[in-house]
């Protein structure tokens, strides 16, 4: 093969020179000062933070300037600005560029090997194209790198390799790229870990037992909602202050026309309640229910226990609030609706919970939506009936992500956890039946509700009712 990879500094690096011996490089989060270069070492640090070069070329510039002797120099700079990620990787192709693979986490490594001209190599089900500003991006959730393809080349290489294919065969389909060009780019795809060697005997299809358990869109969920395997901007940014207005810190009721509930004596529960101990080692998940439905009076103080507003904190950039349950931020993005079937002096229907006013606002009575949301409930549960009441747990999404960067929807999951285990906790201090649910459908909820599924829709669900004593 005559190509090779053209490394260059990644845009995040940019290079000054004080004096003739001097380079001054500035990356995200540190400043660096080489002192005393030879001019060969200049001459390889300017060429890297311009249009790039060669491992070759770049020493060869190096040795024919200065001579052999600062090649060791040469080449300890290169494997410090390679550990540091500020070297991108890439290939050309009939003088123009192809592909780019830069670093986004610091356990970035590239260290390419051979191709086996007898091996299949497929891509890996991990991998995935979308659109960076204006630029296809491959990425994958086990690189620790990303390639910015140029041009239409590597996206039918890509393509190609959805099944799995030599690089004779993949040559022989695509005629218009050069082989080198083909080869540089599997090779590229294969050490980032794009790319797997396809064995139609293996059980796991390339892939460890490990990695075939995982779910493509869990495993990018958790590689970019924490830390570590990617370069974007994580944690409380806020990003879309003086843009957009935040939305409010509890959600305005539609109506104005709300069903007061029952408030429980909190001082009086304080001293009476089960001890703590006993409320923890009795909860339990309870899928029957007593003949007599909960009543309005206790799905009241179940609410109010739960989910009230305790007190509204106004703020300058975002309003929050303080609630019987943690939330990320203090910002509370979840809202209950209230589905009843059964529950005394309530009507059947369904209700939007007001936590600040402590009230049951009606949406609609029973509706086709509204049943089928109960079916998907007893399909989940292994119910034989009905049951009395279900909580749609909705996230208001823009409160969360107003805020917090890369991390929203990771922590309002954590706040459904949270949230479902105050319910089971007071569910079982009041003697009711309480019983979370993993899975339910957020389209029909959308549409029972009457909500734009981007900005409101369900992530929880959970079944309360009346205990068999
Ligand atoms: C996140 C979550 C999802 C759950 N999903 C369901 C479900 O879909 N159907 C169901 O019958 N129980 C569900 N449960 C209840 C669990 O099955 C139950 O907590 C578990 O078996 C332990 O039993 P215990 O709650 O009685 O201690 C869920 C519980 C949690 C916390």
């Amino acid at each position: 093969m005559t190509q090779a990879y053209v490394l260059s500094f990644t845009k995040d690096v940019s290079v000054d020179f004080p004096a003739p011996d001097q380079v001054v490089i500035q990356t995200l989060d540190r400043r660096s000062t080489l002192k005393g270069l030879t001019p060969g070492l200049v001459r390889a640090i300017t060429i890297l933070s311009s249009q790039g070069a060669s491992e070759d070329e770049l020493s060869r510039q190096v040795a024919e300037t200065d001579g052999e002797s600062a090649l060791a120099r040469f080449y300890y700079y290169l494997s410090i600005f390679s550990k540091r990620c500020m070297i991108r990787y890439g290939i050309s192709c009939n003088g123009k560029p192809m592909a780019t693979l830069s670093p986004i986490s610091a356990h970035f490594q590239f260290n390419p090997g051979s191709l086996d001209p007898e091996s299949k190599y497929t891509l890996s089900r991990f991998s995935y194209l979308h659109r960076e500003n204006e630029d296809p991006v491959l990425e994958s959730p086990l690189s620790h790198g990303k390639i910015t393809l140029h041009g239409w080349m590597g996206a039918a290489i890509a393509a190609e390799l959805a099944g799995a294919k030599t690089l004779g065969s993949l040559c022989d389909l695509l005629k218009e790229i050069p082989r080198d060009a083909i080869e540089l780019f599997l090779g590229m795809l294969l050490a980032a870990g794009f790319l797997i060697e396809a064995k139609p005997e293996d059980p796991y299809h390339g892939e460890t037992r490990t990695l075939a358990q995982w779910d493509f869109h869990d495993l990018l969920f958790h590689a970019r909602s924490r830390l570590g395997r990617h370069a974007n901007r994580f944690g409380g940014t806020y990003r879309f202050i003086g843009k957009i207005d935040p939305l409010p810190a509890v959600k305005p009721a539609s109506s104005g026309q709300t069903l007061d509930l029952y408030k429980p004596d909190m001082e009086k529960l304080e001293q009476e309640d089960y001890p703590f101990t006993l409320v923890l080692e009795h909860r339990k998940s309870i899928r029957e229910y007593a003949e007599r439905p909960i009543t309005d009076r206790q799905l009241g103080e179940f609410l109010y226990r739960t989910a009230r507003v305790k007190e509204l904190i106004k703020h300058d950039v975002q309003d929050v609030s303080r609630r019987s349950y943690p939330g990320g931020g203090a910002i509370y993005e979840l809202e209950i609706y209230v589905n009843v079937n059964a529950c005394e002096s309530i009507s059947p229907g369904f209700y939007h919970y007001c936590p600040k006013n402590h009230g049951l606002e009606p949406l609609c009575g029973p509706t086709e939506a509204t049943a089928a949301l109960f079916k998907d409930a007893v399909r989940s549960t292994g119910l034989e009936l009905t049951p009395q009441v279900l909580f749609t747990i909705a996230s208001r999404f823009q409160r969360l992500s107003w805020k917090y960067e890369s991390m929203a929807y990771n922590t309002m999951l954590k706040n459904v956890g949270v949230l479902y285990q105050t319910m089971y906790l007071v569910a079982t201090a009041m003697d009711l039946a309480p019983c979370a649910i993993g899975g339910g459908n957020s389209d029909l909820f959308a549409e029972a509700a009457a909500l734009d599924y981007y900005a409101e829709t369900s992530v929880g669900e959970f079944l309360l009712g009346s205990k068999r004593m």
